[in-house]
């Protein structure tokens, strides 16, 4: 068994499709210039490469206007954007307690320095938000709901339909994490009642790192928070109001973007739904596994309809970093531990005092053997105890 095995996609996917390894080399090789900044070929077919994959993104998301998605690092940029660009002194945001730090963070910021207000959503024990929990914490200077769509750390799927369609009954912009969701569920940015979708490229969308990109809904409008080059019209002071040069600035990162278009052609290539089903059975087999074991702890694991592979556990007498490490060094098996990003996740399932858990995040390359492998590593470790 010298072969690494990769349970660690929640972090990031890997490897990636061979599509998108032989598109991005391809790519900028022959076309790694700066789209949009002159009018040669070469310009402009790489300008034409990130107008598809705008177009294909938003098609995606079922958006309407592709100028409307923009391209951004990573989530949290996008999600830095969002916040920032959303929220001033004197307004309130709701937000939950199974968010990432990239939504945690930055309204921290503006609750310390910015005067403004939150309200944490706690999830139930099975790690879901009650949408009837929102309502009951609008208030009239209520301008933002930014709820993370699926955990990064639980894997539980959430109910943002209904949280939408409460936030839209009432006129307050909705927005989504989706850096966990995008590639692997389906998201309908009308259907679910979303404004505002920030997303990253290296995690379920099966693109590389630094790349991202947020899809703002016709109507909802975002202010600046930086200023820069557009590559057009490059005589104007302040920076441009039109999408999506608004909210994008500098350089663009065109061979995420090239890498980005092959991740999301391969998933559409092979259906969304059937890597998910690939996904949940392996996720299925994994929970059944680790369940039998004496001494492991599962946490929010009991039902895995409204999941993704994310499976979060311990083990008795462990701490997780011990665990994973365990797991590295006796058997090869990549996985993450601690808090991964989400310390409101881990305070309120009480694990932040044994200094987190272990998550296994399962990918599109992995296979039954996999699972069997950790099960099996995972019952060693927990019989090394007695
Ligand atoms: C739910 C969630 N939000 C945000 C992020 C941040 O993503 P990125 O590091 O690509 O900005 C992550 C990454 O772990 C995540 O899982």
């Amino acid at each position: 068994m010298d072969k690494l095995i990769f349970l660690d996609n929640g972090a990031t996917s890997f490897p990636k499709p061979d599509e998108v390894y032989s598109f991005m080399d391809r790519f900028y090789r022959n076309f790694g210039v700066n789209p949009g900044r002159s009018g040669y070929d070469l310009c402009m077919e790489t300008g034409e490469l990130v107008e598809n994959t705008r177009a294909m993104l938003t098609e995606f998301l079922n958006g309407k206007d592709p100028n409307r998605l923009c391209f951004s690092y990573n989530s949290t940029d996008a999600l830095n954007l969002i916040i920032n660009g959303m929220l001033k002194e004197g307004d309130h945001v709701i937000t939950t307690n199974l968010e990432h730090n990239s939504v945690l963070r930055p309204i921290y910021h503006l609750q310390e320095f910015c005067g403004v207000e939150a309200d944490y959503v706690p999830f139930d024990s099975q790690g879901f938000v009650d949408p009837d929990d929102f309502p009951k914490r609008f208030r009239k200077n209520t301008r933002l709901v930014i709820v993370n769509h699926t955990s990064n750390v639980i894997g539980t799927i959430q109910p943002i339909r209904e949280i939408g369609a409460q936030c839209k009954e009432r006129g307050i912009p909705f927005a989504i994490d989706a850096s966990q969701s995008a590639g692997k569920i389906p998201i309908d940015i009308d259907r679910q009642n979303v404004d505002v979708i920030a997303f990253t490229g290296h995690k379920s969308l099966l693109g590389p790192t630094g790349i991202g990109g947020l899809y703002v809904r016709e109507g909802v409008e975002i202010r600046h928070t930086r200023a820069g080059g557009t590559g057009v019209r490059s005589a104007v002071r302040t920076h441009l109001e039109e999408y999506p040069y608004r909210l994008e600035y500098g350089t663009l990162n065109t061979l995420g973007v090239a890498g980005l278009h092959a991740g999301l052609k391969w998933i559409q290539k092979k259906g969304q739904e059937s890597i998910h089903k690939h996904e949940m059975k392996l996720a299925t087999m994994l929970r059944d596994g680790l369940k039998d074991i004496e001494g492991v702890t599962l946490y929010c694991l009991d039902d895995l309809e409204n999941h993704i592979g994310i499976l979060l556990f311990n083990v008795d007498g462990f701490e997780a970093l011990n665990t994973g490490t365990i797991l590295d060094v006796d058997y090869n098996i990549a996985c993450r531990t601690g808090l991964h990003c989400a310390p409101l996740v881990h305070e309120q399932l009480g694990t932040s005092e044994i200094h987190g858990a272990v998550r296994f995040g399962i990918g599109p390359f992995n296979t039954e053997e996999h699972i069997n492998t950790a099960v099996q590593a995972v019952k060693g470790i927990a019989e090394s105890r007695k």
